[in-house]
This record gives structure tokens, sequence and C-alpha cells, in this order.
């Protein structure tokens, strides 16, 4: 398998791959077709065709700041990426913002929203298992890249010590990193380097510039060209698209900056707490619908500082066997026993609470100090959803704390983006601890802890974050407020001139929304809770951009899953579900698959995820960013990249009706051609006879066998 490809500075490793028409139909090869086809009726449809290729903005750029900016003129639009193409808005559809940072869709129709049906039962995530060939070529893949690496290894360490020496003792010390990990970075990772810490540049939102780079020593090191490519950007956590250089919140952070600087200098509890701290900390608590809120400046250490804070030695953490690694990280460092139960199972968590509370701590069998139960809303590799109903359920019954982190649900689903609880209608206050990031939909950093008052006040000073470590910075925290207060409303007794009142507010009519939620919902933000200077633009403070954003990332989760499903990919998770993972299995299509989603026409950048993230054999690609698919969403185009109704069954159909005709075209060919030596027989035959002069053998039958020539 050969996986690296060492390419001079002259021959790019983005050049266009040339497919061999011989090659088999797979859904790769139909793929790629598509986007052919794609960028064709782009074309026709400007009539302006272009053969190179669409996106590379690549040039003699310099490394000056400038270079990060695209404005709505540069580089044309030749792939529809910098102004949108299709149905242009009307005088009322002003653009605010930049479509290469936040995509335009104005089609009412691609809009959805998230929420689960009332009363439904909450469908089980089925695995879907691939066909037996699939895991044959990986298994055998992996085994060939392990035997070969142990190879080279053994070979190595005794004919290139000096190379080796880190592996190897020496000099008295033991080898420091020679574990599998250790063997997997270097003879299994290093191979596919390619579609790793691709390098970008510029605002990560609906597009990405990539720096161009290429290998000179199969991937021992990247060089970094001056060169940049513009690709369509479903690789970042940007899920409402709140990650933008200019628009309403980036104005409101550069006032920010003005008034409190980059830094408050200090940590929460030792003088870096800012009026800006506490305000967005009540914001958060609003918009979770819980009565506080602490926060941190980075969500990996909020759950790994806040979760010892909770829990410690005699008590019990379940966790989710899929948690995230700053879950993981946390409840081990706490000093609590930990048990695991199968993602996502009820039965088997249900069996585990029965056997752990039955049981109690080990060895003394003292009942647990407290069980505290940590799962997420949605789990950021498989894209599920957790079944809250059901835990909420058990948590009656079995008397537990729950934890449910909301780091890829908060501001991405429910109906207000309000996370796990909004989409079940669930009152929030139901859960004990609601944790989440500002990462993801929020276009900030760092994470949050919301529960009741008095546990909050108390993990201000017990987490470690509180102590230990910078509070989180002025503008990112202006930014959170921002983006919280646009998707929230700002609504303080009509402040907010010509404000549209949403259907979101219980008192507020909510003839969009088919469920009744059975909690009082949080509405929208009065303008007093907010600094006083912020000042939102209308579409922003008025929540209508906010809930447009929401309803876009929703039809756009439902829509990615429905047309990879029908294109036969084997995908994971919940429907609603902004994190789209399709499944590869095969190391050397992560590759392979990276190469043709950057040698498509509109180029896209993808995340490819493997070993450690994901189990050895099933690597996968994540879909993340995929408010920004409305690239795709002009009825011509969705056309050319989901056609429609192509199910599995109905290509294997296609395919069986292609081979029919082909038969059918073979057996004429062969038939005309046996038609074909009969007629030049006969000829022979008559010249023959002719030259005996028989020719009365042959009579007036020569024009009608002429009649019978084949065409
Ligand atoms: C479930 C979960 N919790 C916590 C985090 C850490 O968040 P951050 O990246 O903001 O530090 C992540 C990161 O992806 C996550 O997926």
């Amino acid at each position: 398998m050969a996986l690296n490809r060492g390419s001079s500075p002259t021959s790019s490793i983005f050049k266009k791959q040339k497919h061999s028409p011989s090659s088999p139909p797979t859904a790769a090869s139909y793929l790629s077709a598509l986007s052919q086809a794609d960028a064709r009726a782009r074309n026709a449809q400007r009539g302006t065709p272009t053969s190179t290729p669409a996106l590379s903005l690549s040039s003699s750029l310099t490394t000056s700041t400038e270079d990060t900016v695209l404005t709505e003129e540069d580089g044309g639009n030749s792939d529809g990426l910098a102004i949108p193409v299709g149905k242009p808005p009307n005088s009322e559809q002003l653009y605010t913002t930049v479509h290469t940072e936040f995509g335009h869709c104005y089609n009412e129709e691609y809009r959805h929203i998230s929420q689960h049906p009332q009363g439904a039962p909450v469908p089980r995530h089925v695995e879907q298992d691939p066909p037996y060939y699939i895991l044959f070529s990986t298994y055998i893949s992996y085994l060939i890249l392990i035997v070969l690496g142990h190879l080279r290894d053994f070979l190595g360490k005794r004919f290139r010590a000096q190379s080796y020496k880190h592996l190897t003792p020496h000099d008295g010390y033991a080898p420091l990193n020679s574990d599998f990990d250790s063997f997997y970075t270097r003879r299994l990772k290093k191979r596919m380097d390619e579609c790793f810490l691709q390098p970008v540049t510029g605002v990560a939102g609906r597009t990405i510039s990539l720096l161009d780079r290429y290998t000179p020593d199969c991937n021992q090191t990247q060089i970094i060209l001056d060169t940049r490519t513009r690709a369509l950007n479903v690789s970042s956590y940007n899920y409402l698209g709140f990650a933008q250089a200019r628009g309403g919140c980036a104005d409101a952070v550069e006032e920010s900056m003005k008034r409190y600087g980059v830094t408050s200098c200090g940590s929460r509890l030792e003088g870096g707490s800012t009026d800006l701290h506490t305000l967005a900390e009540s914001v958060v608590a609003k918009f979770v619908g819980m009565e506080a809120a602490v926060i941190s400046s980075m969500g990996f250490a909020t759950n790994s500082t806040f979760i010892p804070a909770l829990v410690s030695k005699g008590c019990l953490i379940i966790s989710d066997e899929l948690n995230h690694s700053s879950i993981r990280f946390g409840a081990r460092s706490s000093g609590a026993h930990v048990r695991m139960f199968k993602h996502n199972d009820m039965e088997a968590l249900e069996s585990l609470l029965r056997e752990a509370i039955s049981q109690g701590q080990p060895k003394t069998h003292r009942p647990w100090k407290k069980i505290l139960l940590i799962v997420e809303g949605m789990y950021s590799m498989e894209g599920t959803m957790v079944d809250l109903p059901s835990v909420l359920m058990l948590k009656e019954k079995y008397k537990f704390y729950l934890f449910v982190d909301e780091a890829h649900s908060i501001g991405a689903i429910g109906p207000h983006g309000r996370g796990v609880c909004d989409y079940f209608g669930v009152d929030p206050r139901k859960v004990d601890v609601l944790m989440g990031t500002f990462t993801k939909s929020f276009g900030a950093s760092g994470g949050y802890l919301s529960g009741n008052k008095a546990l909050i006040d108390r993990l201000r000073i017990r987490g470690y974050s509180g102590a230990y470590t910078e509070a989180i910075a002025p503008p990112v925290l202006t930014q959170i407020i921002a983006s919280m207060a646009s998707i929230m409303s700002i609504d303080d007794d009509g402040s907010v001139p010509g404000a549209i009142k949403l259907g979101l507010h219980p008192s507020s009519s909510s003839s969009t929304l088919h469920q009744v939620v059975d909690y009082p919902h949080p509405g929208p933000i009065s303008q007093r809770a907010l600094p006083h200077w912020l000042s939102l633009p209308l579409p922003l403070a008025s929540g209508a951009e906010g809930l447009m954003r929401l309803r876009r990332l929703s039809f756009n989760s439902y829509y990615l899953h429905r047309g990879l499903d029908k294109l036969g990919f084997i995908t994971y998770g919940h429907p609603s579900s902004p994190i789209v993972p399709l499944l590869l299995f095969n190391p050397a299509k992560m590759i392979m698959f990276h190469r043709m989603m950057k040698d498509r026409k509109t180029p896209i950048v993808i995340v490819v995820v493997a070993y450690p993230a994901t189990p050895l054999v099933t690597s996968r690609v994540r879909f993340c960013d995929v408010d920004q698919l409305n690239h795709y969403h002009h009825p011509t185009k969705s056309q050319h990249f989901f056609p429609p109704c192509r199910s599995p069954e109905s290509r294997i159909e296609r395919v069986k009706a292609r081979k029919a005709e082909e038969a059918a075209a073979r057996q004429k060919a062969a038939q005309e051609a046996r038609e074909r030596a009969c007629w030049a027989q006969q000829q022979e035959e008559e010249e023959a006879v002719g030259r005996g002069g028989n020719r009365y053998l042959t009579g007036g039958n020569s024009l009608e066998s002429e009649g019978n020539l084949p065409k």
C-alpha cells in the first residue's frame, strides 16, 4: 500500500489526480464524477467555463495578515465560494456577513426544527456492520503495516542503532517512549500524515485557507509552501458559524478590547474576576436554564478540574464508555471509583447501577458516599445522542447525581439551541450539573459548569481552575455573551427597536414548534443583563439570525445524514447531530478520501479520525461544520451532490439493468457479426458460381440478400 507520496515543490501534492476510465465504479469514483458534473453545471450556469482549479488562490501571497482575509471580490467566484450562486437575495435580504465566513442561504425550505417528537420513543442507535471483505481488507492492511513496521524496527535497531537510540536502553537509561502508541505513530500514522495536522490560516468559517505543503522525505518533514488553497470547511467546530472576523459579534469583541484589553491578568480567585466575568456567568446560567454557572478558560479543564471538586474517594462515578478524555481524566484524578457501561445502553446502565448499589464499595461493602453518572449530550466521535428521558427515569429510581457534558449539543440542537434538555423538552433543572464548552457553537473558547447556586459557589472555590489558571479573556467573554444573546434574542420591553417577537417564549406565539415543552423556557435575555455598551445589529438582537442559523444547521444535519445514507455510505449517529461520521475502515481510504475531497473542483477540507480517537479498525471522516454546506443547496446543485433516491438497492438495480443492456448489446453485435460472415460467404459462393457460369443458382436472390445486408 503506497501511502507516501513524496513530491517536489513543483509537482504540488494538491495536483489533480488522473482517474483511469477503466477503474471500477466505486462510491468514491461515483462521488468524484458527481463533483465534476457539479462543476460543469456551475460553469454552464454562469457561462464562464474555467479549466483551472476553482479555489486555488495560490499565488505569490505574502505572509502578511492581509492574505488571510478574503473579501467578496477576491479570487473571482468561479468556485461559488466568495458570493452565493443561484437565486440572489432580494432587497430586504441584505448580506450582513461575508459569504466565505458564513454562507448565505435565503431559501426558507432549507430549514428544520431540531426537536424530539413528543411521546415518541427515543430510537436506539444501530451500528451498521461493513461487508466482511471490507473488514478483512482492513485487518490485512493493518497486519501488513504492523509486520513491516516491526521488521523495520528490528533491523533498524541492529543496523542503524544511532537513529533508534531513543527506542533502546542506552547509557543506563531506559527507553523513554517505546510503547504501542510510539510504534503506531512512527509506523502507521506517519505514513498517512498528509491527512492529519493540515495547517490552515484565516477565519475557520464556511471556507478556510489551507497552507499548501509537501514532503520531500516520506512525511518525516512537511514543508509549507507560500501558496494557499481555499476550501469549503467541514472540519471545524463552528456549528452556527459565529466564528467570524466581521459582523455584529466581532464588532462587540473589538469594543470590549478597547474597554478591557486582551486579558484580565490573573486567576478568578486572585484579581482576575471582572464584571464581565460575572455578567457572562449569569448569561450562561440564563441560556442553559440553570440557577448559576461558573466558567473556565478551557473546555477540557472544565471537566478535568471540576469533576475532582464534585467527587472524591468513597464516591462512585459511572461513565459512558465513549466519554471524552477530559471526563476520564477528571474522573481518574478525583480518586473516586470509576465504572463504565456500554455506550448509550440503558439496560447495561441499569444493571450496573443495581450491582453497584447492592454491593457498595469494594472490600468494605459500605454504601457509596455518592454516585455520579456522567454522560455526554452528543458524542463527538459517534454523533450519537444520550437517551435523556431514560436516564432521568433511572435517576428518579436509583437517586444518583447526573452530570451531562453538552460540549457538542449546547447551541447546536433543540428548537431554542439549548442542548439536549431543549431537544427532549425536559426541564434542565432535573439534571444536577450541565457542563458545556464555548468552542463548538459560539465561536469562542472555554467551558462552563451550571447547576444550583450552592453547588456552583462551592465549585468556584474547590475547582482548580478558580485558583490556578488564568481567567477567561475579556474578548472571548464578549464573543460568548454576544453569540448567546443572538440565539436567545434581546428583549427589554421593546428596548430593541423593531425586534421581532420569535415564537420561542411560551408567552409568545409558538406556532412553529409542534411540541409543548414541560418547563418554563428561559426565553429572551433582558438588555439590562448585558453590558451597557453591547449593541448588536437588529438581525442578531432580535434573535432572527440566531434562529435561522439553528434551523439551517438542523436541516443540513438531516440532509447530510440522509444524503450519505442514500449514497450507500455507512454513517453513525443521530440525524440531528451536527457531527456526521462516515466510516472509512481501511487505512488507505483515509488518505484517499482526504485527497479526493481536496482535489474536487471546489476543494473540501475534512477531518479524518483514526486510532486512538476511534477503535483501530473503525477509522472515519467526521463532517463537522455542516452549517456551511448550504453551498450545495441550490436546487440543481443539491441534486448533483446527493442525487435523489439513490438508495443502495436502487443502485444495485441500476447496475443490473445496465448489465442486462450490455448483454443485449453484445448479443446483437454477435448476431450482426454472424450475419456479415454469412453474407460474405454467400458473396464468395456467388462469385464462384458466376465464374463457373451457374448464375441460375442464385438468380434474383442477390438483390434480396443485398436488402438483408447488415447495416
Ligand atoms: C465532550 C467534550 N467535552 C469537553 C471537550 C473539551 O472542550 P474544549 O475543546 O473546548 O477544550 C470536548 C472537546 O471536543 C468534548 O468533545
